[in-house]
This record gives structure tokens, sequence and C-alpha cells, in this order.
């Protein structure tokens, strides 16, 4: 193995990803007081935030009354139970504080006509508990998350958070079962960097990038939940991948559920609203799992449109061009640029595309990254949290709601900074470290650096998103997965010829890709796996060979590890928590989820 040093660097707290809760993290931890860096794969304002459109959920009530109950119901219901309630209840009443903190830091929210910051509506949010849709969804027209990554990042610095930018996270510094640090490569000079911290947050997004059609950036490889992975903890409920139904057909960028939610509605070759039969009460506003089956569904059975029949069409041309100018300019915009269509005059060719991953990271609501230990379902990590997207806290159970992902990214990055300043000492000596925390990580990055093998990582990154893409899509089987397992296994046991030409240690990005194929492969495997073994259907995870939800038998999450070496998952699982917070609101018992 080739001689590398370590540059040293100590904190208090060293987070990992700089979207909005990695930025929300870093920033609550910096006021408390602890010594905080940010280190980023990318810029910060680069994070995939930035692409997040149509908004950010809290129960303002400024359209019509609201109540964080409703939400909390909502949440419940479109997790389709598997959601943790208490950690629910906690998103729920702490997502109003959460954005009026935002708008005070200078997001720049639409606003209605007495100055309130504007609401649209979104999938499977209602008032009084089901009855009617309702405008819960805050938006800044359709770049919210443009806005607040921008406003968090300048307060980030303003507030003293230290950012390591464009260095890419090999691996977890582990001590007899505490976390340490976090080892990085830096991209631009090739160094390579030790980050001792008393806290590491994780806060490093989904992994779309598994699949080959996503919404997702190129830089959406989870490689936090792969670092989980390789430090020997499990990934929860992995098998649960929300497909958005409004991705631009061929291209696959977003146009926001926030089009529907200003009156769009969707059409098949017959020029049928069929939302119509599938959600009779809330139509094109059911949540984003029913759409995208619905859609699969007109499709499979001939009434898609195109010359192939392979898509469905989004409507917005009889919207007024004041409102789609005002509300809707980014999707007008991509509408034009990737599919040729100018949206006041003809419909937007749509498909259902990979876009979020409600499993990631267990966490509890303080945001402390949790395993089973035996008996202990909810045994703490110590030193390591886990915000965001990466996170699987879990909010959002089975199904994600449209615009409960802004709102869990701040209200969860601010939980973690909170306890943070709890348990933590500014300043605490820290243990030496040793060489032995570190020669694995090491290895590992000279290993993949040298391959010399006769498979480019191109094109097994291709033969893994096309395995994704066919077996573990909208609608799976036990024969499709088993074919995916077998898919996965293979192509992993292929990394052994992988071939890798550039040796540099600069801006090396045949390498950069190399190790994101390595930490896509292994989320991919537990994604099969966990889909493999979960018999029944709930939210996202539609089995054709078992088509109903069975609470008896898997009203639970579900937990994967991954060995690296011999490529096998290991499963076991944790209770869903089954209880709330405070008398505010009593448990939501499972019932038919009917919209
Ligand atoms: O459709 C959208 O604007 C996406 C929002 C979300 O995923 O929460």
């Amino acid at each position: 193995m080739a001689a590398y040093e370590f540059i040293d660097h100590k904190f208090d707290v060293v987070v990992v990803g700089a979207g909005g809760s990695g930025l929300r993290a870093a920033l609550g931890c910096a006021q408390a007081g602890l010594k905080t860096a940010c280190v980023s794969k990318v810029f910060p304002t680069r994070s995939h935030t930035v692409a997040a459109q149509g908004g950010i959920s809290a129960s303002l009530g400024n359209m019509s009354q609201d109540d964080w109950r409703w939400h909390m119901y909502d949440t419940v219901k479109g997790s389709d139970w598997l959601g943790d309630q208490d950690a629910i209840e906690y998103l729920c009443r702490n997502a109003p504080a959460a954005v009026y903190e935002l708008e005070h830091w200078g997001v720049p929210f639409s606003r209605t006509e007495d100055g309130k910051i504007y609401q649209r509506a979104f999938g499977g949010m209602t008032s009084n508990y089901g009855e009617a849709p309702i405008q819960r969804t805050c938006a800044a027209a359709d770049r919210t998350g443009h806005a607040m990554l921008h406003t968090m990042y300048g307060q980030s610095l303003a507030n003293n958070t230290e950012f390591f930018i464009e260095y890419f996270a090999l691996d977890l510094i582990m001590e007899d079962g505490v976390c340490r640090g976090v080892t990085a490569w830096k991209l631009d000079d090739g160094t390579l960097h030790r980050f001792q911290a008393q806290m590491v947050i994780l806060a490093t997004g989904g992994y779309g990038r598994a699949y080959i059609s996503c919404t997702s950036a190129h830089t959406c490889t989870a490689d936090g939940n792969a670092i989980l992975l390789r430090a020997g903890l499990p990934l929860q409920d992995m098998e649960f991948v929300q497909f958005h139904p409004t991705g631009i057909y061929g291209a696959g960028c977003l146009i926001t559920e926030g089009a529907r939610g200003e009156g769009g509605y969707l059409t098949n070759s017959e020029g049928e609203r069929f939302m119509e039969r599938y959600a009779p009460s809330v139509k094109d506003l059911a949540p984003r799992d029913m759409v995208s089956r619905a859609m699969t569904i007109e499709i499979r059975e001939g009434r898609g449109v195109g010359p192939n029949k392979d898509h469905i069409f989004l409507h917005l041309d009889h919207l007024d061009p004041k409102v789609l100018h005002q509300r809707l300019p980014g999707i007008s915009e991509s509408a034009r640029v990737f599919s040729g269509v100018d949206v006041t005059k003809a419909p937007i060719p749509v498909l259902p595309t990979v876009h979020y991953n409600m499993g990631g990271i267990p966490t509890n609501f303080y945001s402390e990254v949790v395993t089973r230990d035996g008996d202990n379902p909810d045994s703490v990590i110590p030193g390591l949290m886990a915000v965001g997207e990466a996170a699987c806290v879990s909010v959002h159970g089975a199904n994600r709601l449209g615009s409960n992902s802004l709102i869990d990214l701040v209200v969860f990055g601010r939980s973690a900074a909170l306890r943070a300043a709890d348990i933590l000492t500014p300043g605490a000596k820290q243990p030496e470290l040793k060489p032995s925390h570190t020669d694995a990580h090491l290895a590992r990055f000279d290993r993949l650096r040298n391959a010399r093998g006769g498979t480019p990582t191109a094109q097994l990154r291709l033969d893994m998103q096309k395995a994704m893409q066919e077996d573990a899509a909208v609608f799976r089987t036990g024969e499709s997965l088993a074919s995916g397992v077998a898919r996965l296994d293979k192509i992993h046991g292929q990394r052994g010829d992988i071939q890798v030409t550039d040796r540099g240690m600069i801006w090396n990005t045949d390498l950069v890709e190399t190790l994101e194929f390595d930490n896509l492969i292994g989320q991919a495997a537990v994604t099969v796996n966990g889909a493999l073994n979960r018999t029944e259907s709930r939210g996202a995870h539609a089995r054709e060979d078992y088509p109903d939800r069975d609470d008896e038998n898997w009203m639970k999450h579900t937990l994967t590890w991954f060995d690296d070496a011999t490529g096998k998952v290991k499963l076991d699982d944790r209770p869903v928590h089954s209880f709330t917070l405070s008398n505010d609101i009593a448990y939501i018992p499972p019932k038919a989820r009917v919209y």
C-alpha cells in the first residue's frame, strides 16, 4: 500500500453534508458554542436540497384553519402506519416554529395578498383528519429548497461554522462502539484528513443514483449510509423507495407536485382524468405511492400516451399564465428545456421516477443513531447522529408525503443541534487516535485507487442501475426481487475486476465515481433483500404477490446489515413506535388507507 499521511483536525462536532439538514444542524451547534465543522462533497449551495421545488409543510393556517394534529394524522396515514408516532408528533408540532425561523433568517417565501407566507396544496395533506385537501405547503415559488439552502449557508457562515468544501468522506473512526470522527479525501489537492470530534452528524442525503431514472443529482449516492454499513451498523426500511409521479418523460427531472397543488391534473390516452377513479376524494392530490401506482396501471393497461403509449400527460395548460409565471416559473422552464413543451399550450409528458428514500440510518427523534442490541431495539451509538434523507427517524414510514422532507431537514437538524448542546461540553478532551483506527479506511482507498481489473466502473454502475430499475420498481414480485438479489450479488462479486485508470490524488473523478459505486452497491443489495423479505404491500412497497398490508406480521421496521467482503445481507427488525410524546394527541391506530 502507498504511504498516506493524514492532516488532523479536532472539533466538538463534525457535520458531514451541507444540504438543508446538515446546514441546520451545523448552524445550531455553532450557535450553541460548539466548535463545528461542516465537511461537504460539493459546494454547500450545490447540495441536492437546492433542487427541492414545491415547498415545506407546516400547519401555519395562512390559507384556512389548520392544526398540527391534522398534519400529524396525515403523516401517519401517509406513512401507511410504519412511521414512528413519537417522532411524527415532534415533527408536526415543531414545524410552524421551524418555518418562522427560516422566514426570520431571510428565506424569501412567496406571499399572500395580506403578506403572509403563501401555502399551496400537496398530496395527502388534509384538513380535519382527512376531510378535504388543505393548503399547508409553504412555498418560495417552485424554488423553495434553493431559497432555504442559500439562506442557511449565509447564516452558518455568520455563526462561525467552519466549512471543508469538496472533501469526500471515506469512513467513520470507531473505537469500541463509539464514534470518534471521520476520514476524508480533499478532492482539489489530494490530501487526506482525519476529523476528530465528540459528535459526527451524517447528513449525506439519499441514494437515488442506485437507479437509472431519478430526480436526484449525480452526487446523490448516500455516502453516509454506506459508511455506516462498513462500520458494521444496520440501515433501516431500505425497501421503501419513493417514486415521484411526475418526472419528465425521458429526462427524469422533477416537475413539482406543486403543479398539481396549483390545479394541474393527469390524463391518459383517452383524455380521462383517471385519478378520479383511484382516489375519488383527493384525486390528483393523493399521496405519491398511490399516484405512481395508478399511472403505472394506466400504462400497463394500454392507456399510456405517446407513440409507445408509455407515459402520461400532466396538464397545466388550463391555468392562468400569470399563475404559472408567478408560482411555477422553474418547472415551466424545465418543461421547455427537457421536453420542448410550452406549459401554457400543451401538457408535459411525465412518468414516475425515483425521488426519495424513506429508509436510511435509524435514529431516535433526538437524531441519535440507534441499533438493535440484543433485547434493546433503541440502543444509542455514542458520538453519532444522522439527519435528513440519510436518516430514518422514522417520520415517513413506508411513504413520505410531499413537502414533509424539507420540514424534516430543519426540524431534525435543529433537534440534533439541541441534543449535541445538551450532552457535549465545548472543548472537552478527546482520546488520542491510533493508526489502527484508520488502517482499513486507507486500505480500501488504496485498493480502489490502484484497481487494475478489466471492467470500467461505469459498466458495473449501469448494470446495478438496470437491476434496480427493473427488479425493484413501483410494483415488485418475489420473482423480480429474487432476480434483483442475484443480479446485485453478481455485480458485487465483479468488484474484484473493477478498472480505475487514473491513479492521481487530485481531482480524480474516476476514483470519485468508483468510491461512489462502491458505496451504492451495498445499499442496492440491502434494498432488494429487504424488499424480498417483506411479504406484504405497504406504502411505496407494492408486492403484486402480497397485495395487502399485513399489520399482524409486518408492522415493524426492517434492519439490514451488509457484509462487504461476502456481499451477504443480514436482516432483523425494530418495533414501530406506537406511542406519542404527550397527552396532546393519542396514538393513531391503523386503519384502511382510503383517500
Ligand atoms: O414535488 C416536489 O416539489 C417535491 C417535494 C418533496 O419531495 O417534498
